[in-house]
C-alpha cells in the first residue's frame, strides 16, 4: 500500500511528538526521526513533505545540531517550526541573531496574504517560545508575519515550497494552528489523506502476516487497551499460531478477568487464563512497602509465565504492546529503543525462549490504538479503558495486603466507576478508589464503628507526568459516598484526595 509520508525531522524539542499527532490527526502518515538521520535513509523514506522541528540548539553555536542540507534538493515542500525555521534559514544562505527581547507564550501575530495562512484571519493569537530570530533571509523568501517584537515571524518561499514558522502551530495555544498544518500538507503540498482506519487495519494485519508467516507468536494479554488490540489483530493476521496468556494475579478490578475473557471471545481471540491469585496473594502476605510489592509481583509473573511458556516450548515472536509514543519518550538518537517497562512486565523477555520481539503497534498513537481495535472488533469498553497499573489493586491498598481489603478497594471502585458511567459527566483520564488503611470512629444506626476510610482518586492528565485532580461534582460525591458506606462492610468513611500531581502521585503508592 503506498501511503503519503510525511518526514518529522528531530531537533529535541518538546512538542514534537504533537507535530507528529497532529499531522495523523489530518488523517496522515508520519515518522519522527532524529535529525542525524542520513540522506540516503531520508530518501528511502519517501517522504512527500518535510517539517523541521523546534529545538533547544542555538543555530550559530558550534554544537548546534544540523541535518543534511540535502534535504532541501529533494524537490517536496518543507515546513520549518521555530528552532527548525532557524535551521533552514541558516543553512540556505539567511542569517539568524540573538533575539533582543525573548519572545514566550501568547503572542498577537499580524499575517500577509499567503498559501499557508489561507481562511486566516489578518491577526490571531501565537505561542512563541524562542530567544533566537532570524535576522536576514535566505535568498527566494518572503516575510509572511510579524509580531510587536519579532520582525521575522513567518516565511515563505512560495515557487519552492519552503515555509518557517517561529511560533508554534501545533500546540493548543495558537489559534489557527491546526489550520496553518492543514494549509501546508493539503494545500501546498498536496497530500492526499490517506492514513484511514481501514488502510491502517488493513496494513497492520498485512505486515503482521509478512512478519510471522507460519511461525508462533506469544502474547502476555494484561487486558490493557494496548496489549488487547495487540491480541486482536494478531489473531486476524495469524489465527491459530497466536499463543495468548492471561495472568489473573488476584489484584485486578472486580469482574475484571472475566471481562477480558468475554471480550477476547467476542474477538475469537484464544486466551488461555491462569489463575494465580494463591501464588501472588501468598507472596504478599505482610508485605507493606511499595517498592517491594512491585518487585514480588513482576517476579511472580515472570515465574507463571515462564511455566507457562515451558510447556509451550520454542517459540519464534514475543509479541508486545508498545506504542509509538513509548518509542519517541525513550529516545530516537541511538539505534536501539528500550522498551517501555511497564510493557515488559519487569524483564519478561529473558525468561522466555523466543528469537525476536515484534511491537505492532508501535507506530501507533493510543487515539489510534483504541480505533484499530473497534475496528477489529472489540466493544468499545475495552477499547476506551483508563489505564491500570500492572501491579494493580496492590499499588491501592496502603501497607499490607488481605483478601478482605482486596474486597472493599474492589467493590467501592466498582462503585465509583458504577456511578461515572451513570452520570454522563465526561470521564476523568483515571479514576479509582483507593483504601487508606486508616481507621477511624463512625455510627452506624445505634452502634459506634471502628473501620476504614476509603479514598476518591480522580485525575485529569495529557501525559500523566502531571495531573490535575477532577472537580467531580458534590451531588455525585453524595451518591457515591453514600453508596460505599452502605454496601461495602468494613467502610464507614469516604474521603476525596484534592491533590494533583504534583506534588502527589496518581497512585497511592
Ligand atoms: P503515578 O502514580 O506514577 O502514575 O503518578 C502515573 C501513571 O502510571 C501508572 N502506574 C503504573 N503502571 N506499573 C504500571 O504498569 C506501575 O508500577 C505503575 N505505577 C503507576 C498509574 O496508574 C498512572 O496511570
Amino acid at each position: 500500500m503506498g501511503l503519503n509520508k510525511v518526514l518529522i525531522i528531530d531537533f529535541g524539542g518538546q512538542y514534537n511528538l504533537l507535530i507528529a499527532r497532529r499531522v495523523r490527526e489530518c488523517g496522515i502518515y508520519c515518522e519522527l526521526k532524529s535529525y542525524r538521520t542520513s540522506i540516503d535513509d531520508i530518501k528511502a523514506f519517501n517522504p512527500s513533505a518535510i517539517i523541521l522541528t523546534g529545538g533547544h540548539g542555538t543555530i550559530f553555536d558550534s554544537n548546534a545540531p544540523l541535518a543534511s542540507n540535502e534535504i532541501f534538493s529533494l524537490g517536496i515542500p518543507v515546513l520549518g517550526i521555530c528552532y527548525g525555521l532557524q535551521f533552514m534559514m541558516h543553512v540556505l544562505g539567511g542569517k539568524c541573531k540573538k533575539a533582543e527581547k525573548r519572545e514566550y507564550g501568547r503572542t498577537e501575530l499580524y499575517i500577509n496574504n499567503n498559501a499557508l495562512f489561507d481562511s486566516i484571519p489578518a491577526s490571531f493569537i501565537s505561542w512563541m517560545s524562542h530567544g533566537v530570530e532570524v535576522e536576514s533571509l535566505a535568498d527566494g523568501f518572503e516575510i509572511i508575519a510579524h509580531s510587536e517584537s519579532c520582525k521575522v515571524a513567518a516565511v515563505a518561499d512560495d515557487k519552492k515550497k519552503f515555509y518557517g514558522v517561529q511560533f508554534h502551530p501545533e500546540v493548543n495555544h495558537t489559534e489557527y494552528g491546526m489550520k496553518i498544518i492543514e494549509n501546508f500538507l493539503f494545500n501546498i503540498a498536496k497530500i492526499k489523506k490517506d492514513w484511514l482506519i481501514s488502510n491502517i487495519k488493513d496494513k497492520c494485519i498485512q505486515d503482521c502476516k509478512e512478519k510471522i508467516k507460519n511461525d508462533k507468536v506469544l502474547l502476555a494479554l494484561s487486558g490493557g487497551v494496548d496489549s488487547s488490540v495487540v491480541a486482536a489483530l494478531l489473531q486476524k493476521a495469524v489465527g491459530g499460531n497466536l499463543i495468548c496468556i492471561f495472568v489473573d494475579h488476584g489484584l485486578l478490578r472486580l469482574n475484571e478477568a472475566n471481562e477480558v475473557m468475554t471480550a477476547m471471545q467476542k474477538a475469537n481471540v484464544n486466551v488461555k487464563k491462569i489463575d494465580a491469585s494463591k501464588i501472588f496473594l501468598d507472596a504478599l502476605k505482610g508485605v507493606s512497602d511499595p517498592e517491594k510489592k512491585r518487585k514480588i509481583i513482576g517476579n511472580e509473573f515472570i515465574r507463571v509465565f515462564e511455566h507457562e511458556a515451558k510447556k509451550i516450548g520454542h517459540v519464534k515472536y514475543l509479541a508486545q504492546g508498545t506504542i509509538y509514543p513509548d518509542i519517541v519518550e525513550s529516545g530516537l538518537g541511538g539505534e536501539s529503543v528500550t522498551i517501555k517497562s511497564h510493557h515488559n512486565v519487569g524483564g519478561l523477555p529473558s525468561c522466555v525462549d523466543f528469537d525476536e520481539i515484534i511491537e505492532p503497534l508501535k507506530y501507533l498513537f493510543k487515539d489510534e490504538v483504541r480505533a484499530l481495535g473497534v475496528a477489529l472488533g472489540l466493544d468499545k469498553d475495552i477499547v476506551s479503558r483508563q489505564p491500570f497499573p500492572g501491579p494493580g489493586l496492590a499499588i491501592r491498598i496502603i501497607g499490607d495486603i488481605t483478601e478482605d481489603k482486596i474486597r472493599i478497594v474492589q467493590k467501592s471502585d466498582f462503585i465509583l466507576r458504577d456511578e461515572i458511567k451513570k452520570s454522563n459527566i465526561a470521564p476523568p483520564s483515571q479514576y479509582f478508589t483507593a483504601l487508606t488503611s486508616m481507621r477511624s470512629v463512625g455510627v452506624m444506626g445505634d452502634e459506634r464503628t471502628y473501620d476504614y476510610a476509603v479514598a476518591i482518586r480522580a485525575v485529569d492528565t495529557d501525559d500523566f507526568m502531571t495531573a490535575k485532580f477532577t472537580c467531580l461534582p458534590f451531588p455525585l460525591l453524595d451518591k457515591i459516598s453514600t453508596r460505599i458506606v452502605s454496601e461495602v462492610k468494613g467502610v464507614n468513611r469516604v474521603l476525596y484526595d484534592i491533590t494533583s500531581k504534583p506534588p502527589a502521585t496518581v497512585e497511592f503508592e
